[in-house]
């Protein structure tokens, strides 16, 4: 690959995941950069990856062609200003991949019209099977729109949105929705436990007919509901327990549980949105 540097901004489980999984598709170690304020963190990565370590962001972001910001969303807003003045000096393509903070916010932060892609990851990421949802402002071109994925695809499933207020939505789907389907399992666990299964034994069966399904579903061309309507014989099992299901509400229970965090994601955004100063105030 070509790309120049991608310099990671944080070095913590999702940049870990990225690193990981940029290498494993072909990318030079030694065109990868990450720093940390934690020197013990930057020696594991160094090690693992035999990647550049650093402590000092302003030089990963002058030798860089890609800057990836990978701290908390709470991090953001300080961490952005510090940079800001070798970022216009320098002018990379940005990637934020810090959940809920906006690109206009990002774009003040920096203070000129830097090219800036926003991505929602999603915790499957760690194990190289996540959902990314990316967005790129107008000033990201074609090269950079490539790079951009490239980096998230490394990690799972990637797809483009047009608008930037869709990243709230997939927050509530795919970001949020992991744990949905862990509920789902606890659930589903302790029912089988209930029967008289063993712990071991219902967690095992939870778990691998959750992947089953999930795998069944992507490797076929049908609708989930297809899926389920050809594993629903009349009179049988499985269509006892949807009828339960179904009387007890789950499709309005689960459209609820989704707009709730879409609400949450919008008012997290204004949070995060906020500059420093009015930070502090806050506090
Ligand atoms: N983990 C997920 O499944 C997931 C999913 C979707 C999106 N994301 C997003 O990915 C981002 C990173 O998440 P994560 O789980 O990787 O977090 P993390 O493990 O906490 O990693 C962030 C790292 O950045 C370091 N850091 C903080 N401020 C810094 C600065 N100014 N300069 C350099 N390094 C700094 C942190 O150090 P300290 O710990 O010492 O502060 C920490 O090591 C978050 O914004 C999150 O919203 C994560």
């Amino acid at each position: 690959m070509t790309d120049g540097i991608i310099s990671f901004i944080g070095g913590g489980n999702m940049a870990s995941s990225l690193v990981g999984g940029l290498i494993a598709d072909g990318r030079d170690p030694a065109s990868i950069y990450v720093t940390d304020v934690e020197a013990a963190k930057l020696e594991a990565l160094a090690e693992a990856f035999r990647i550049q370590t650093s402590s000092d962001n302003e030089e990963a972001v002058s030798h860089a062609n890609c800057v990836v910001f990978a701290v908390k969303p709470q991090s953001m807003a300080a961490l952005v200003e510090s940079i800001a003045v070798p970022a216009k000096a320098h002018r990379p393509l940005f990637v934020s991949i810090a959940a809920g903070v906006r690109e206009p916010d990002i774009r003040r932060w920096l203070g000129f019209d830097a090219a800036i892609v926003r991505s929602m990851p999603n915790t499957p990421a760690l194990v190289g099977s996540g959902a990314t949802a990316l967005y790129a402002n107008a000033f990201v071109n074609d090269e950079q729109h490539s790079l951009a994925e490239s980096i998230l695809r490394a990690v799972g499933l990637t797809l483009w949105v047009e608008n930037e207020d869709l990243l709230d939505a997939v927050t509530a789907l795919s970001g949020s929705g992991p744990a949905y389907y862990f509920l789902l399992m606890e659930s589903m666990e302790r029912a089988g436990i209930a029967l008289g299964l063993s712990k071991d034994h219902a967690r095992m069966l939870t778990i691998q007919t959750a992947f089953g399904a999930a795998k069944m579903a992507l490797e076929s061309s049908d609708a989930p509901a297809t899926l389920r309507t050809r594993v629903t014989s009349p009179g049988g099992t499985t269509e006892r327990a949807l009828d339960a299901l179904t009387a007890g509400g789950l499709e309005h229970l689960v459209h609820e549980a989704v707009q709730a965090a879409h609400t949450r994601s919008l008012e997290l955004g204004v949070e995060f949105g906020r500059d420093t100063d009015s930070n502090e105030e806050s506090d």
